[in-house]
């Protein structure tokens, strides 16, 4: 039986400054289950990288509630919060984010030295990630010295550094800056992973056939979040205008 993971009630936020106040998410309810692989889609500026950073507690909500395993993300500290994010959560960004003074093996590292690993542990798991991201031959390239898909796949491998594994793998938009062919290949990366290691994904993309490979599909319009139908899958035209 599926265990509940994530649990999102009511979930509102609003951008108010002086000027205005835009409401982009306007009570989002959905729950993630434990190896779930959901793909958020919805069109540019509906909120889907707004949501990803609430429920990583990079930002916090106006109102509405995230539960991790029943516990509110609320309750915690900002120091709580960091360091759950810290050990459970692996993010993949679509600009990559990595060190560039750092070598590949340097980035992976740095998570694990973060969470108080010592050197030689986190040396030794960074070789096998980037191992399994295909890059144990540039282990010592920096970031500039890197094709954008081997630079995603280092993010990935950083993504990954935590121990046992990030309990939520987080992917915004993760092909958006990578040719077609470099994209898929990245993405079967990471769906690969995340189902060889039993990890709960969410991603988002402008590929619809990226998005059938998703176990579930949420769909993110007018500031809330609804589960598409097996049905919807087929119906190519409703789904081109989703993304
Ligand atoms: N920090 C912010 N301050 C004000 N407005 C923001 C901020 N971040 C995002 N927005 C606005 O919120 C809306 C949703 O943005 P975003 O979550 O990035 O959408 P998506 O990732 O779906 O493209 C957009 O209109 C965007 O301009
Ligand atoms: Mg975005």
């Amino acid at each position: 039986m599926s265990t509940e993971f994530i649990r999102v009630e009511n979930l509102c936020k609003a951008y108010i400054s002086p000027a205005e106040r835009l409401d982009v998410l306007r009570g989002c309810s959905f729950t993630i289950f434990s190896g779930d692989v959901v793909c958020l889609l919805g069109v540019s500026g509906s909120g889907k990288t707004t949501l990803l950073n609430l429920l990583s507690g990079l930002d916090s909500p106006t109102s509405g509630e995230i539960y991790y395993d029943g516990v509110p993300l609320h309750s915690l500290t900002l120091d709580q919060i960091y360091d759950f994010r810290l050990k459970n959560i692996g993010f993949i960004f679509q600009d990559f984010h990595l060190l560039e003074h750092f070598t590949a093996l340097e980035n992976v590292m740095s998570p694990l030295l973060l969470q108080g690993h010592s050197e030689s542990f986190s040396r030794n798991l960074s070789l096998d990630l980037l191992s399994q991201v295909g890059l144990s031959d540039k282990v010592d390239s920096y970031p500039d010295q890197l094709s954008s898909g081997q630079k995603q796949r280092v993010a990935i491998a950083r993504s990954l550094a935590k121990v046992p594994f990030p309990r939520l793998l987080i992917a915004d938009e993760p092909t958006g800056t990578l040719d077609s062919r470099t994209g898929d290949s990245i993405m079967e990366l990471i769906l690969g992973l995340s189902v060889e290691h039993n990890l709960t994904t969410i991603f988002t993309t402008h590929e619809l056939f990226v998005a059938k490979l998703a176990s579930r599909i949420f769909l993110l319009r007018g500031g809330k979040v609804t589960s598409l139908l097996p049905s919807d899958l087929n119906n190519e035209s409703f789904l081109s205008s989703l993304v």
